[in-house]
């Protein structure tokens, strides 16, 4: 009987310490950030965009990157953020827009291929990038953005979930940062703020 109360309470505990972990990660990441002196994201890159050309970090320099992290089999969190990043977008001016460069980039390469995500991204918006690299190339990528992600399911099973942090980054024509967007932040205060900076 004591053992199964320390089991129970052991599970307790691991629930609590991840939970704070992960609202801790959420947090560190979400808000709108306007101290972009304090935060240091974003670092160099080599992925495969949707179109299976290879590309860096520099091929973008001169626009504004608008970075998301996600999956195409997300159920709800990324289309609704992709959504809101699109209507952004229509909310800019045409000269506005052809400063910017939206960027989806997978976290799981495993299932998402170039072919994947061309369907994907374009669906949202036709200037659209989907970016996917090998699992080590993701994690470098993931590690210098500070997004985060997990996958969720059986070991071995097709059918899974990503677990993932809901960010939008803005990367300067300098590849320096400029901005980030949390979670569910709506599309015209993303123009709005867009306007300002681009
Ligand atoms: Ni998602």
């Amino acid at each position: 009987m004591q053992r199964i109360f320390l089991i129970a309470l052991a599970a307790f505990i691991f629930v609590v310490v991840a939970t704070i972990g992960r609202v801790y990660m959420v947090d560190n990441n979400g808000g709108m950030a306007t101290n972009a002196g304090s935060v240091k994201l974003g670092g160099p890159f080599s992925l495969v965009d949707h179109t299976g050309k290879a590309v860096t970090d520099e091929d973008y320099r001169g626009k504004y990157m608008m970075i998301y992290f996600g999956y195409t089999y997300c159920p709800d969190v990324c289309p609704t953020s992709l959504s809101l990043m699109a209507d952004a977008l229509e909310l800019l001016t045409p000269d506005q827009l052809d400063k910017v460069v939206p960027i989806f980039i997978t976290v799981d390469p495993e299932r998402d291929t170039p072919e994947a995500l061309s369907t994907y991204v374009t669906h949202f918006h036709d200037k659209m990038v989907g970016l996917s690299g090998t699992i080590e190339q993701t994690k470098q990528v993931a590690r210098a953005y500070r997004a985060f992600y997990q996958k969720v399911g059986e070991d071995g099973s097709d059918e899974y979930l990503m677990d993932h942090s809901s960010t939008t980054y803005v990367i300067g024509p300098d590849g320096k940062y400029a901005t980030h967007f949390g979670h569910a932040t709506p599309g015209d205060a993303m123009a709005k703020r867009l306007a300002e900076i681009l």
